[in-house]
């Protein structure tokens, strides 16, 4: 037969297999990693009974596979940067970021210790030498996650274990190859050099692949953002970048490309979720899932059908290895899991990991795909000596099938009696709620559509009925709820309702309602909500939204710009991203207020509504003021926004008839096309953020000072001239006590308080006052801090201007050095400023 049809038939076959495994996995609760690898041996030994040069179909496809050639280069190169891509993809990086650092220790430094602990025990009892032994170290060294996860999954351990285990296996793979591929280059002797050296090499290994990754990641993310709406396009673009970012760090940059898979990855997860259209991304997420699932298959029967014929000559000696390996892997992970994780706790660097969670991941510590693989790249590599291909051969599939078969089939087992897979009362009656908000929802809707459809009303009962009884059950179900305090509960409802704010904030993105840069800082914000939420319940919850209204030190900076340097543009993109933020979030909030009203007010009941809508009504109340102190400052700004939000739902709007029209034949691709090229066109136009004039018009606002008011159009003109607009933001300091004065200001709108030194409570001064002439009547330092109570337009007027307008004036100076001089009263303010507190 032509070699080309061999292959394929021989992949084909291997495929036609696999898809018969997961149901079998599924139906006898066994990872389906394990059964892979069971069915792989069981092929290995019939392939090498039964192979023979007979023309059936049945031995044409076993001949095949005995010939087939796929070797560690085509499994390196070709189906692990696809296996490492996905695994980085499932990743939620904000959650692998909370945990960075016992991830970090359990992926870098756990390779090290178990490269090193498995290197010295076995080169004890074999003549290979040290680095040999060491190679076999860093093979066995990186965890295979998939049998795992698949089984706290089945089981619901904790999200936190997942992520841990999930995090360490992504990165400890990338660590083990890069110290894989060193030690390799040493045995083979093409690096010369000691530790420190290799340590170095290993070092620039390691970042430089971060760093193309990243770089790569992020091109990524930028070319597939015009890309709206073309999802085989833009998935297409992620499966070529898991490659060339592997090319690119391995063969240009001189780098670790699976480092670099593995980050790009990260970026496309965390970045990219923004700038890909959520629909395309559930699609990417099953194309990537799909090809995960056969690059791990046939790596798993590839490698697995080779080991009968590798054990062949596997003595009683070989055994007593692997079983050293065993030990010595296993001791060095309890080392770093029982010795190294508490220092970190300790040290303040992570949170506890508890013991039980700590024995799981002893015992969990399986090894797969990737050590198989880099076993069978030694094998290939001409250079490496024969009796060191066999040994690391047959130890590594020993030890892999050793922690697969006995770990592997145990693990469930052990989180059972570690009872891991136990709800706790909290978790039970949230998940009880949710799933009664649900069946409510789905109640809600089947009655909709009966009656939409005039189904008679009897038939309509028994539906509804059905859901009734199911809601019953879960009530039942809910016994233990009994003991819930009621912090407990508002507790649950606030875990919904942050789930249920999130969700929000993706379909107004989806939607195309809200732009990306704001889904992206909403999204992370969420993220931290949920965590406040979880740590300190309600209180977490109040505490939430005030600082993250606060003004952030990068606005401070902008307005420091617009006011030193009259640089507007930063300022203007700081508060028009603002404007956005808060008119998305109180949208969403008074969505969730309808929400809690409309249903969680029958799955928690009357009182923990009552309680989770004051809540929400108190962040709410929040954000309106800082919304309405916004658009006082900049009601022109507010009505281009308003109209900003009616252009993106108008653009949705025609997109969808368009699609309607052609799906309808009424209009051709050719007109699709052009129509959509112009609304994007238009899309891009509203994408961009407005301009906001922060340059204020200085004439208008001494108008608003009383004290200018009434004087004739040209002195107004001539003080305009001498006065320079600022902006103050809330809370900001204008005027500190101690400092030497340079300036008095005049409050063209907003509110400042005075911090008095002497006095209780600090004054409050607004519109048309003025403050800081003290300093400038005494010639002494400031007297008091002054701080903004929100935005306000101040006029500055510099000391030398202030003497040569009160030189001129006599009335202004006299009105100034009153207004001085009752202030100076100590238990006196002034009398401008009773005017307003
Ligand atoms: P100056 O000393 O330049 O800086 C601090 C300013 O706070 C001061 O000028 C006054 O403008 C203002 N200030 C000080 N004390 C009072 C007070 N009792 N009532 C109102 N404003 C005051």
């Amino acid at each position: 037969m032509h070699d080309i049809v061999i292959q394929v038939l021989g992949v084909a076959g291997l495929l036609m297999l696999v898809s018969f495994l997961p149901p079998l996995a599924a139906r006898f609760q066994m990872p389906y990693t394990v059964l892979l690898a069971g069915v792989g041996v069981a092929l290995g030994a019939v392939i090498q009974t039964f192979a023979g040069p007979t023309n059936d179909p049945f031995h044409d496809f076993l001949n095949s596979l005995a010939e087939l050639n796929i070797s560690s280069d085509v499994l390196l190169h070709i189906f692990l940067p696809i296996l490492l891509f996905e695994s980085a993809l499932a990743v939620d990086v904000r959650r692998l970021f909370d945990d960075l650092w016992p991830i970090l220790l359990m992926a870098v430094v756990a390779v090290f210790v178990c490269t090193f602990a498995v290197g010295y025990a076995v080169s004890l009892f074999t003549p290979l030498g040290l680095v040999a032994c060491l190679l076999l170290g860093a093979i066995v060294a990186s965890t295979d996650p998939a049998a795992v996860i698949s089984i706290f999954r089945d089981l619901g351990a904790p999200r936190r274990l997942t992520t841990l285990v999930e995090g360490e296996s992504l990165l400890n793979d990338a660590a083990a190859i890069a110290l894989f591929t060193l030690l390799l280059e040493m045995l083979t002797r093409t690096s010369h050099g000691g530790v420190a050296a290799a340590s170095l090499d290993f070092l620039r290994d390691f970042i430089g692949g971060v760093v193309t990754g990243y770089i790569c990641g992020r091109i990524v993310c930028m070319l597939v953002e015009p890309m709206r709406n073309q999802p085989m396009a833009e998935i297409t673009l992620t499966v070529a970048l898991a490659y060339l970012s592997y090319v690119i760090a391995e063969h240009y940059v001189g780098s670790s490309g699976v480092v670099a898979v593995v980050t790009s990855a990260l970026v496309v997860g965390s970045v990219g979720k923004t700038r890909i259209s959520p629909a395309t991304w559930g699609a990417m997420e099953h194309v990537w899932q799909q090809l995960g699932f056969w690059a791990n298959s046939l790596i798993f029967l590839l490698t697995a059908i080779l080991v009968p014929r590798l054990m062949a000559d596997a003595g009683w000696a070989e055994v007593g290895l692997v079983l050293v390996v065993v030990a010595a892997a296993t001791a060095a992970r309890a080392v770093v899991l029982f010795g190294l994780l508490p220092v970190l706790s300790w040290a303040g660097l992570a949170q506890k990991v508890s013991n039980s969670y700590k024995t799981v991941m002893l015992w969990g510590g399986l090894r797969g795909a990737v050590s198989l693989t880099l076993a069978l790249a030694v094998t290939e590599n001409f250079r490496v000596p024969d009796p060191v291909q066999s040994f690391v051969a047959v130890m590594v599939t020993g030890f892999v099938f050793v922690t697969l078969f006995v770990n592997g089939t145990t693990l469930r087992w052990l989180i059972r009696v570690l009872k891991l897979d136990e709800l706790t009362p909290v978790e039970r009656a949230m998940r009880n709620r949710a799933l009664a908000l649900s069946t409510d929802s789905i109640r809600d809707r089947v009655a909709a559509v009966a009656q939409t459809y005039e189904v008679d009303g009897a038939v309509k009962d028994v539906m509804i009925s059905r859901y009734e009884e199911r809601l019953k059950k879960i009530d039942q179900d809910s016994g233990d709820e009994a003991k819930l305090t009621d912090e407990d509960r508002v507790t649950i409802g606030l875990v919904i309702l942050v789930n249920r704010e999130e969700e929000l904030y993706y379909a107004h993105f989806s939607e195309g309602m809200v732009s990306r840069a704001v889904m992206e800082l909403l999204a992370g914000r969420s993220g931290r909500l949920l965590d406040a939420v979880k740590a300190q319940g309600r209180n977490g919850y109040r505490a939430f939204e005030e600082p993250f209204i606060a003004v952030s030190p990068w606005m401070r900076g902008a307005s420091w710009l617009q006011r030193r340097f009259g640089i507007h543009r930063p300022l203007a993109r700081r508060l028009s991203m603002r404007f956005e933020v808060l008119v998305a979030v109180r949208t969403v909030l008074r969505e969730l207020l309808a929400f809690t009203r409309d249903r969680l007010a029958r799955v928690l009941g009357q009182e923990v509504a009552f309680e989770l809508e004051g809540l929400l009504v108190g962040r709410l109340g929040i954000v309106e003021q800082a919304l309405s102190a916004l658009k006082l400052q900049y009601p022109d700004y507010a009505v281009v926004l308003q109209s900003r939000y009616v252009g993106r739902a108008a653009l949705r709007l025609e997109q969808a008839d368009y699609r309607t029209l052609y799906a309808e034949s009424i209009i051709s691709q050719e007109v699709l096309t052009d129509l959509e090229r112009d609304l994007e066109q238009r899309r891009r136009v509203l994408e961009r953020l407005p301009k906001l004039d922060v340059r204020f018009d200085v004439a208008d606002l001494v108008r608003r000072v009383p004290l200018f008011a009434d004087l004739p159009a040209e002195r107004v003109t001539t003080i305009a001239t001498l006065l320079r607009a600022q902006l103050a933001l809330p809370g900001e300091t204008i005027v500190r006590k101690g400092e030497r004065g340079d300036a008095m200001f005049f409050i063209a709108s907003g509110a400042v308080e005075v911090l008095v030194p002497n006095l209780a409570e600090p004054v409050k001064l607004g519109t048309g006052d003025f403050f800081g002439e003290m300093a400038l009547l005494t010639r002494q330092r400031r007297n008091a801090d002054v701080r903004a109570l929100g935005y306000c337009q101040l006029l500055v007027l510099d000391e030398k201007d202030f003497r040569r307008l009160v030189q001129k004036d006599a009335d202004l100076r006299s009105h100034i050095q009153a207004v001085a001089e009752a202030r100076r009263q100590p238990t006196q303010s002034s009398p401008a400023a009773s005017a307003v507190s």
